[in-house]
């Protein structure tokens, strides 16, 4: 059973089951078999190879890489192999050690996107696309789709065209709104989302006043960027169904989880790699262990439990007493009387909207609560405020999320309504 004993690690990103949430990132892990001896590569969630074109690429002129507080600048450039020696050359070995390949591709155009992925779709031993529309190193490329709403909709629907595969869009996180490229991904038929991939920096040597890497700019990673990432991850959760895959400074099983928390149903590990290889089976113990200490018997619910509910939380702690550590049972406190009014504004077909009323509808067997609901269809102003596909649930008329909130949540905003009665 190896290091997923314990407790159920499997994740499910599209059609694809992971047996852990922890997949080594592209760029940080060569093809996998560099890491062969020392990784069992099957233990892992999965192995996202290097990014991989048409052909093979020399990349960016030494240096390449520098270090910086709490991370680092790279600007590799996209060296790679080509598709094809690496189906002809790495695929086998991969296969033959059990790896869950996803395999990160590259373009400089639309139709070699098309191309590497159909490649990939005829090989043996795929488990799913990343399509890297996000490396801010190259000129020509991925960023140009990933910058653009309408170019991120494009490549996924031309790719989801030749292959059955999960597809991964891996966004850019140097966007303002980096939510609606994850909607656009969703719509145009991924399977899943992955975010962040580098932030556009630089690092200039102050006595010789020149750039510290070859391509003058290039992206950071590394702990720097975690929390900027988890803030990412928690946006593109709350925007889309599908699941989402977090990365950016992961070093140790806390920080997987935080991630996690914010709605990433699996994590990358890139540039701690560099500093510690062997970081894999600490990462799925201290996992595992976490879940112990937190009676969770699924990793899988886990995932988006993030508490924003402060207020509620106070009001309990107001009312029960600072030491009082039981958790508020509104169940129990609550009278037959009504005690909450919702209003879900709503749009007939949006699948968000049933979501959410399928959450209330569980939270009101418990909790005496009366739906109100409001059709945003015909509200052009709610509309144009909140935008065709986003519910807004309004609790007694305070806002209790713009996009979703969990079941849990509204139990616990109910429960401090309840402290109230
Ligand atoms: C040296 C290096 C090379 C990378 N190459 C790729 C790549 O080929 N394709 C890709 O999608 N991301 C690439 N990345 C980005 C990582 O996969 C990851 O998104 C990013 O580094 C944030 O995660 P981290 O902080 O755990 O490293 C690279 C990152 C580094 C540091």
């Amino acid at each position: 059973m190896g290091l997923a004993a314990g407790g159920d690690l499997t994740v499910k990103i599209g059609s694809l089951t992971l047996t852990n949430p922890v997949i080594a990132a592209s760029g940080c892990f060569g093809y996998g078999v560099e890491y062969a001896q020392m990784v069992d590569l099957a233990s892992l969630g999965g192995v996202a190879v290097k990014g991989l074109f048409l052909e093979e690429r020399e990349g960016h002129p030494a240096p390449r890489i520098v270090e910086t507080p709490a991370g680092m600048v790279n600007a590799i450039g996209l060296q790679g192999i080509g598709v094809r020696r690496f189906v002809d050359e790495k695929l086998p070995e991969l296969r033959a050690r059990r790896a869950t390949v996803f395999v990160n591709v590259c373009g400089t155009t639309l139709d070699e996107y098309v191309e590497v992925s159909r490649i990939l779709a005829d090989a043996e031993g795929v488990a799913a696309i990343e399509l890297n529309i996000s490396c801010p190193n190259i000129k020509e490329g991925g960023i140009q789709f990933g910058c653009s709403l309408n170019g991120t909709f494009d490549v996924v629907s031309a790719v989801r065209n030749v292959t059955r595969l999960p597809i991964i869009p891996k966004l850019t996180p140097n966007v303002t709104d980096v939510a609606s490229f994850a909607r656009a991904a969703e719509e145009a038929g991924a399977d899943a989302v992955s975010l962040v991939n580098t932030f556009l920096a630089m690092v200039i040597d102050v006595e010789t006043r020149r750039p510290k890497i070859s391509n003058i700019v290039g992206g950071l990673s590394g702990p720097a960027i975690r929390p900027i990432a988890v803030r990412m991850v928690y946006e593109c959760w709350q925007a889309v169904k599908i699941p989402v895959i977090g990365m950016g400074g992961i070093a140790e099983a806390r920080d997987a989880l935080e991630f996690i928390i914010a709605g990433a149903s699996a994590v990358q590990v890139g540039t701690a790699n560099f500093v510690e290889p062997l970081i894999w089976p600490n990462l799925l113990n201290g996992i595992r262990e976490y879940m112990q200490r937190h009676d969770l018997g699924r990793i899988a619910d886990l995932v988006g439990t993030l508490d924003t509910t402060q207020p509620a939380a106070e009001v309990r702690r107001r009312t029960e007493g600072p030491n009082d550590e039981r958790r508020a049972r509104p169940v129990q406190g609550a009278t037959s009387e009504n005690i909450g009014n919702l209003t879900l504004y709503s749009r007939p077909g949006c699948h968000l909207c049933d979501d959410m009323r399928a959450v209330i509808a569980r939270v009101a067997c418990t909790i005496p609560v009366t739906l109100q609901e409001v059709d945003i269809s015909t509200d052009a102003e709610l509309e144009a405020r909140y935008g065709p596909e986003i519910p807004v649930l309004l609790v007694d008329g305070m806002k209790a999320a713009k996009y979703r909130v969990t079941e849990q949540q509204l139990t616990r905003i109910l429960s401090g309504r309840v402290g109230r009665v």
